[in-house]
């Protein structure tokens, strides 16, 4: 099968391409930093030649301001019209659980768009609503972080391991279109500012986090519930003091 990953060097496209080339698929990666841009278009129509499926794993490069919102507009609308053109019978796209009910944040306002727009091109799709991925942990506290205090809500979320949001996204390419959406988390449910807590106590980062429910998460505000999946969610297996003892952070310092 010929598969192209856009982002494919980012967070979970590089695990979305280790995993299809593993099982023997022919993958294209494309990025700016291989000449395609989904903003501008440039480069988009020939990447996607011969191909049958497209992952798009890509992401925005800011989180809150209308740069985000026009990414997700251009290059969402950018996308399928070079779909179209070249004949792509399974458009895959990752989202974030949630998207659908908050409002009150650029970026997610920006997925909801490109949700909806891939629901209505008429192209073949999956979406996978995926939870916050544990590499993601540290943007969080980059994002919250004032003087060396992480003000964080204390949100519930079940956080997921990157490669097992690839997991599934390798197994829909093979499988075919859901023309649907389907959520992904990870095992273990926790208050958003007692992770990170933790997380930054096991890394000695010299900083303190402060739980405040007022705290934004990107500019949204989050309750209890906003950033948990479903009942019908998949469940990934990766917890995160697994994660954690094979990641990066085991093996250096903040
Ligand atoms: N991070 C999370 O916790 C999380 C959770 C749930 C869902 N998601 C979703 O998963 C997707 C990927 O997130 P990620 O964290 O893996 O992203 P990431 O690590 O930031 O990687 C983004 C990739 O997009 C490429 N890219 C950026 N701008 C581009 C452009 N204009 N044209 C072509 N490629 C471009 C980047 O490569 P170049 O710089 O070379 O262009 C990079 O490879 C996003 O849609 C996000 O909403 C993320």
């Amino acid at each position: 099968m010929n598969i192209v990953v856009l982002g494919g060097k980012g967070v979970v496209g590089r695990h979305v391409v280790d995993r299809l080339r593993s099982e023997g698929h022919e993958v294209l990666v494309a990025s700016r930093s291989t000449g395609v841009d989904i903003v501008t278009g440039e480069g988009l129509v020939d990447v996607m030649a011969g191909a049958d499926v497209v992952v798009d794993a890509t992401n925005a490069t800011s989180f809150t301001t209308q740069e985000t919102y026009d990414f997700f507009r251009q290059g969402t609308d950018n996308l399928i019209e070079a779909e179209r053109l070249v004949g792509v019978t399974h458009h895959i796209a990752i989202s974030v659980v949630g998207t659908e009910r908050i409002d009150d944040s650029i970026y997610f306002r920006g997925k909801r768009y490109q949700d909806a727009q891939i629901r209505k091109s008429g192209i073949p799709y999956s979406i996978v609503h995926a939870t916050q991925f544990y590499e993601f942990l540290v943007a969080i506290i980059v994002s919250a972080e004032r003087d060396q205090i992480v003000q964080l809500a204390p949100a519930y979320i079940e956080p997921v391991a990157a490669d097992d949001v690839a997991a599934l996204i390798a197994q829909l390419a093979v499988e075919g279109p859901l023309n649907g959406t389907v959520e992904i988390s990870g095992p273990e449910r926790e208050r958003m500012s007692e992770l990170i807590r933790r997380f930054v106590t096991s890394m000695e980062a010299p900083c303190e986090v402060i739980t405040d429910p007022h705290a934004p998460y990107f500019g949204a505000r989050v309750d209890d519930r906003t950033l948990l999946p479903g009942d019908d969610a998949r469940r990934a297996r990766t917890g995160f003091e697994a994660w954690l003892a094979q990641s990066e952070y085991a093996r250096s310092s903040w």
